[in-house]
C-alpha cells in the first residue's frame, strides 16, 4: 500500500442503532433565512412589514398561535391530499399544537387517563416508556401480522370476540413506514382497525411521524388515520411532528383529532392556561418557513437523500442469502432485517457483531413488548438516516460479510 495515501479514518464503531437525522439533512440554511424574516432582516412576502416579533415573543393562544392553525392545517391537507381516504381535508379547529409527539403522548395520558394500552410488538422502542411512566398497563398485543406487518387485526378480532383479552383502553400504533419494521398498514387494514375499535370503546392513538416522510411510487398513499371514518364512541387521533420532516430540535408537532370535547380538555390543561400555548416562538419561526417556500425544497432534499441510502442497502441486502427485509419501507428511518442461519441467540448476536465488526445494531426484541409472543425469529433494526453514507455502507458491507 502506497503509505503516502491517506487512509479513511474509520472509527471502531459504526452506530447504526442512533436514530437522529445526519447534520447534513437539518435544515440549516432554511432556519437561517427564517430567523433574518423573523427578526425584520429580511422581508418576505409572508411578512411584509418589518417586525412582528413582540407578539412572538409574549404568550400564545392555548391551542397553537392563531396565525400558525390556518397554515398548519393547509400544509397538512396540501401534503397529504393524494392519499387513499373519504377525505383527506385539515380544519384548523381540529388540531392542537404540542412539542413533538413524545409531548402528545404525554398530554393524552393526562388527558384519557387509560388503564391500558395496547402496543405493536415490535414497536417504537421508547413509547411504552412514556405510557408505563403515566402508570398505564402495557396489554399483551396478539401476535404481530407476519405477512404484513404490524398488529394481526383477525386475531385481535377473534381475541375481543372470545373475551380472551381484556379490551384495553387504547391502541396505539405507527401505522406509515413503521418503526421499527418498515411495514405500512393498508387502507383497509386501517379501516378495520377503526371498526374494531369502534366496536369496543378503544381508543386509536395513531404516531405518524414518518407519513410525510415518505417516497412511495406507484400505489397511493393510505391515509392519515384521523381521514379515515370514525364514528362515536371510539376516538382515532393522528400525531404528527417536525421532528423527522424538519428538524428535532425546533420540537414542535400536533395533535390532530375531530373529538372537540377532547381538544378542549387539553386547552384547558391548568398548565397549558397558565403558559399560554406550547411553542408560540417555534410556531412562528415554522410558519415563516411553510409560507416562504423553505420547507418544500428542503423535504424534497432529505426525502432524495434517504432514498438513495435505502435503495443502495436493499441492493446490497439483496445479494446476501441470509439476510432478508421483509417489509421494505417506503419512507422513514430504519431498516427491519431479519437474520437467518444464525447460531447463538440475538443477544449473543448482536454482541458478536458489535465485538468482531464494530457495528452496533437494536437488537429486534429490545423493540417488542415484554408480554407479548417472541418474534418468529432474529430480527435487528437498523437506522440508514444517520451515519455518513460511507460510514453507514462499510457498516452495511460488515453485516453482510459477518451473515454470509
Ligand atoms: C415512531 C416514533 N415516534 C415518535 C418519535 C419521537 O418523536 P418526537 O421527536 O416528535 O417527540 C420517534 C423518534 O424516533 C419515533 O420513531
Amino acid at each position: 500500500m502506497d503509505s503516502s495515501l491517506p487512509t479513511p479514518s474509520i472509527p471502531s464503531k459504526i452506530n447504526l442503532l442512533k436514530g437522529h437525522p445526519n447534520d447534513l439533512m437539518l435544515p440549516e440554511e432554511p432556519m437561517k433565512e427564517a430567523f433574518k424574516i423573523l427578526s425584520g432582516q429580511s422581508l418576505s412576502p409572508s411578512s411584509p412589514s418589518p417586525s412582528n416579533l413582540p407578539t412572538y415573543l409574549n404568550y400564545g393562544d392555548e391551542r397553537g398561535n392563531a396565525s400558525f392553525l390556518p397554515i398548519l392545517a393547509s400544509f397538512i391537507e396540501d401534503s397529504t391530499k393524494a392519499d387513499v381516504s373519504d377525505s383527506n381535508g385539515c380544519s384548523p379547529d381540529t388540531l392542537f399544537v404540542t412539542q413533538g409527539i413524545s409531548h402528545s403522548l404525554e398530554i393524552l395520558c393526562r388527558i384519557l387517563k387509560p388503564s391500558s394500552v395496547m402496543l405493536e410488538s415490535p414497536s417504537y422502542f421508547l413509547a411504552a416508556s412514556i405510557f408505563l411512566s403515566n402508570g398505564v398497563t402495557i396489554c399483551s398485543p396478539p401476535p404481530m401480522d407476519v405477512v404484513n406487518g404490524g398488529i394481526d387485526l383477525d386475531e385481535l378480532e377473534r381475541m375481543l370476540e372470545k373475551s380472551l383479552v381484556p379490551v384495553p383502553s387504547a391502541i396505539y400504533i405507527i401505522p406509515t413506514n413503521n418503526n421499527p419494521t418498515g411495514m405500512t398498514y393498508s387502507s383497509s387494514r386501517r379501516e378495520k382497525l377503526v371498526r374494531l375499535a369502534s366496536t369496543y370503546g378503544i381508543t386509536v392513538i395513531a404516531d405518524e411521524v414518518y407519513h410525510l416522510l415518505d417516497w412511495r411510487e406507484g400505489a397511493p398513499r393510505p391515509g392519515r388515520m384521523v381521514s379515515i371514518a370514525g364514528a362515536e364512541p371510539s376516538l382515532t387521533i393522528s400525531l404528527n411532528s417536525f421532528t423527522k420532516i424538519f428538524s428535532p430540535g425546533l420540537r414542535l408537532g400536533w395533535i390532530e383529532c375531530k373529538h372537540q370535547p377532547l381538544l378542549s380538555k387539553i386547552e384547558n390543561l391548568g398548565y397549558i392556561r397558565s403558559q399560554g400555548g406550547v411553542a408560540p416562538l417555534n410556531a412562528e419561526l415554522m410558519r415563516i418557513v411553510l409560507t416562504n417556500d423553505l420547507f418544500s425544497p428542503h423535504l424534497a432534499s432529505v426525502k432524495s437523500a434517504l432514498k438513495l441510502r435505502l435503495d443502495m442497502i436493499l441492493e446490497k441486502v439483496a445479494s446476501c442469502p441470509n439476510i432478508t427485509v421483509p417489509y421494505p419501507p417506503t419512507g422513514g428511518y430504519f431498516l427491519w432485517l431479519k437474520l437467518l442461519n444464525v447460531t447463538g441467540d440475538e443477544a449473543a448476536v448482536v454482541r458478536a457483531l458489535e465485538d468482531s465488526q464494530g457495528v452496533i445494531v437494536l437488537a429486534g426484541s429490545s423493540c417488542c413488548q415484554p408480554s407479548a409472543p417472541p418474534l418468529d425469529g432474529i430480527f435487528v433494526r437498523i437506522c440508514f438516516a444517520c451515519l455518513d453514507t460511507g460510514l453507514l455502507m462499510e457498516g452495511i458491507d460488515r453485516i453482510c460479510d459477518f451473515f454470509s
